[in-house]
């Protein structure tokens, strides 16, 4: 009798600490800290890879999903006001939508974002012919750009916010730029509600390099309608008009008393209709806004947009010295997205941090060279609430 009990002390003696060290996980996931990061097959590549599907989550179970077949982020579920949680991020349901897809949905866009006119540049005297795959122009990287890649990735989380880091090597000459370039993105949720995306990149030869995130956002959820009532604020005082291939004409016109104005929050579709030139060429907003900088390549707030069904809130803080608005003007209801919704004229927003389109070709625009030896990194932030 007393042998038993001395051994039944001795067990627990045993197992105390074992007991204790699981209540304080137990304790520490029900105090909010992250899930862990939950990764899924996405499905084979057109070229026979496997790819995966990546979920994070926050303490405040807002949700991200990012494939890393073109760096895509597939879903972004924030609360609105009465904290239900719902997507705000055009997408589709499957890999072949993301294949197929033509117009960059969520995607990372590389190696050089937006336009290079004529498609051509120079470097040093040497002149870089790319595919027009734009009119006469190249747009998003070429024909097959960082968007239609498979990323090596990698989870990357830590202090309890999920990370996720995606890296691809784009070779020497590919889609006609010049450099190995060694690419890097990270994307954090932090639990303030933050989609966070950092860019790196390294090159073995002067190239050219402008990096950026394609999201489409509609804050009230895709197939709720067009985006026109949303109220933008963008912090530019400045933008650059285009010609009629959307290629900056190397001006810096200033927002002031034109439909460019977004100093002050305006709906979006407060002017888009009226009689403006570059409003006309645009077939709306499609333009590149020059960010007021007290902090060159600081961390600074570029755009803000309220959705006043839902309260939910969206800031944009980058380094990058632009942002492209760009209000869906050619979506035309032909792509059908997630649960086979019609995405439609003006029914999402895209808010594209970046140098300026076609960099390349104007001196006088912040230089987008990118020279051995040196490593180009640019960040962005996604921040959600709800008023
Ligand atoms: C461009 C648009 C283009 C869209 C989809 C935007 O970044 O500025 O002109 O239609 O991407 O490709």
């Amino acid at each position: 009798m007393r042998a038993s009990i001395r051994c039944i002390a001795m067990l627990s003696l045993f197992f105390m600490p074992i007991a204790a060290f699981a209540r304080s996980t137990q304790s520490k996931q029900a105090a909010g800290t992250t899930k862990p990061m939950e990764k899924k097959p996405f499905g084979a590549t057109p070229d026979g890879k496997a790819s995966d599907l990546y979920i994070l989550t926050n303490k405040n179970g807002m949700e991200v999903s990012i494939t890393n077949y073109g760096g895509i982020v597939t879903s972004i579920k924030v609360p609105d006001r009465n904290g239900k949680l719902g997507d705000v991020a055009l997408g589709y349901d499957t890999l072949d939508g993301y294949v197929g897809d033509k117009v960059y949905i969520g995607a990372t866009v590389g190696r050089y974002c937006n336009r290079i006119g004529h498609a051509e540049f120079s470097i040093d005297g040497a002149k870089y012919t790319l595919a027009k795959n734009n009119g006469d122009n190249t747009l998003h990287g070429g024909i097959k750009g960082f968007n239609k890649m498979l990323w090596e990735a990698r989870d990357v989380s830590k202090e309890g916010e999920p990370a996720l880091e995606l890296k691809y090597t784009s070779r020497d000459m590919e889609e006609g730029f010049p450099g190995n370039l060694a690419a890097t993105v990270v994307f954090t949720l932090t639990n303030k509600n933050e989609l966070k995306i950092e860019y790196t990149a390294t090159t073995d030869k002067k190239t050219v390099v402008n990096l950026t995130n394609h999201s489409y956002f509609n804050l009230a959820g895709p197939g709720s309608g067009d985006v026109l009532k949303t109220v933008i604020r963008i912090e530019a005082d400045k933008f650059t008009p285009v010609d009629s291939g959307l290629i900056p004409t190397g001006d810096l016109k200033k927002v002031q008393g034109t439909p460019f104005d977004f100093r002050k929050p305006t709906e979006i579709g407060a002017r888009i209709e009226q009689d403006d030139e570059q409003l006309n060429l645009g077939k709306g907003y499609d333009h590149n806004f020059v960010l007021i900088k007290n902090k060159p390549n600081g961390l600074t707030l570029a755009a803000r947009a309220e959705e006043p069904t839902t309260g939910r809130v969206l800031e944009v803080w980058t380094t990058e010295p632009g942002i492209q608005l760009y209000t869906g003007n050619f979506l035309d209801g032909s792509i059908h997205g997630k649960g086979g919704i019609a995405y439609t004229k003006r029914g999402a927003f895209c808010l594209e941090t970046q140098h300026f389109p076609d960099s390349p070709n104007h001196s006088n625009f912040p230089s987008t060279l990118l020279s051995p030896g040196q490593r180009y990194h640019t960040t962005t932030v996604y921040k959600f609430s709800a008023k």
